[in-house]
């Protein structure tokens, strides 16, 4: 349909997307074989078949697992550079990544080995592909704040390759709150930050991560939606969401497609983005997450357009390099 091309050929920026959730299962299996580490599974098929989730729980515990397999500096490349050419062939012309140091830190694969793997795939992606992009380094809010500080520590540094900071892993009963040293250090080392929240836990959650950590962006934010005083001064500072469609969908953060609160976050004046999360688990890259929504909601292209818009103005891009976007 029209719609469709006007989705693929749009030129789009990628701002909540973890290098670990691109790991497809295929690639999942060659790491494996060639680190010599048994997997729990003997196909490509069985693989798929485990991803079925009932909450964001269920799907951390398998892609922390799906790690696993990472060790060595070429998995970390081969890795992002397997993703950057997916982001090239969907028209993605920047992209935001995350990475987990701690779900490597943790297992003993150094904080170096992870980040200069991702690094030179970025590096290759802007001069082969034309892809610009930033590193967003990703506190498990699961560990505790000790960790966190650890970590922040050990990016140090790298910050002439890290952008921002940001906040995953399991929200309910784990509050922004909980990190709000961390940030402070953070931003005082003049790093930007973001946050997920509002994906399971509710406006609270929202409101801690933009008052407490004093967040530049909310990863997700889904929830702030329950919340009139907390959507009103989301717009008024134009503090935008990096919403996830299909992942919301396995994770059963909405119900169905036609419930998602894209559209409604749009017609509230919200600057909301569309991002792919854990593509590799989630079935789907942006243009998937697009079209999924352009069918549930019956999306223009005007909308699409203001979505595309909305990525780039809410990148870490410069003024001056936004302006060639948008
Ligand atoms: N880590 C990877 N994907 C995530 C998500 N959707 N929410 C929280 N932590 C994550
Ligand atoms: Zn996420």
């Amino acid at each position: 349909t029209t719609i469709e091309t006007f989705i693929q050929h749009i030129p789009k920026a990628e701002l909540h997307l973890h290098i670990e959730g691109t790991l497809e299962p295929e690639l999942m299996m060659k790491i494996a074989k060639r680190n010599e580490i048994s997997l729990d599974y003997e196909s490509v098929d069985e693989i798929k078949k485990a991803y079925q989730f009932s909450n964001l729980q269920d799907f951390l515990d398998i892609y922390y697992a799906g790690a696993n397999v990472l060790r060595h500096e070429t998995d970390f490349f081969d890795l992002t550079w397997s993703y950057l050419t997916k982001a090239h062939s969907q028209n993605i012309v920047h992209t935001e990544i995350f990475f987990d140091p701690q779900t490597h830190t943790e297992r003993g694969v150094a904080f170096s080995t992870v980040i200069t793997g991702i690094h030179k795939a970025l590096e290759k992606a802007q001069n082969e592909l034309g892809i610009s992009s930033k590193i967003i380094m990703s506190i498990l809010r699961h560990l505790d704040e000790d960790s966190a500080l650890e970590t922040l520590k050990e990016a140090l540094p790298y910050k002439e390759w890290i952008t921002a900071i940001g906040l995953d892993s399991s929200e309910v009963g784990n509050p922004p709150s909980k990190f709000a040293r961390v940030f402070e250090k953070a931003k005082t080392e003049g790093f930007e930050t973001v946050a997920h929240a509002g994906e399971e836990g509710d406006a609270g959650y929202v409101r801690e991560a933009i008052e407490i950590l004093k967040v530049s962006r909310i990863d997700h934010g889904n929830r702030s939606l329950e919340d009139e005083l907390l959507i009103k001064h989301i717009v008024e500072n134009k503090i935008p969401l990096t919403v996830c469609p299909l992942s919301n969908l396995k994770l059963k953060v909405v119900k169905e497609a036609i419930d998602h609160p894209l559209l409604k976050m749009l017609n509230r004046g919200m600057v909301a983005t569309v991002n792919s999360d854990d593509p590799a688990y989630f079935g789907g890259y942006i243009n998937e997450n697009f079209l999924a929504m352009s069918e549930a909601l019956n999306l223009t292209a005007k909308h699409v357009h203001q979505l595309s818009r909305n990525s780039f103005i809410a990148s870490f891009l410069t003024q001056e390099e936004k302006s060639k976007w948008i």
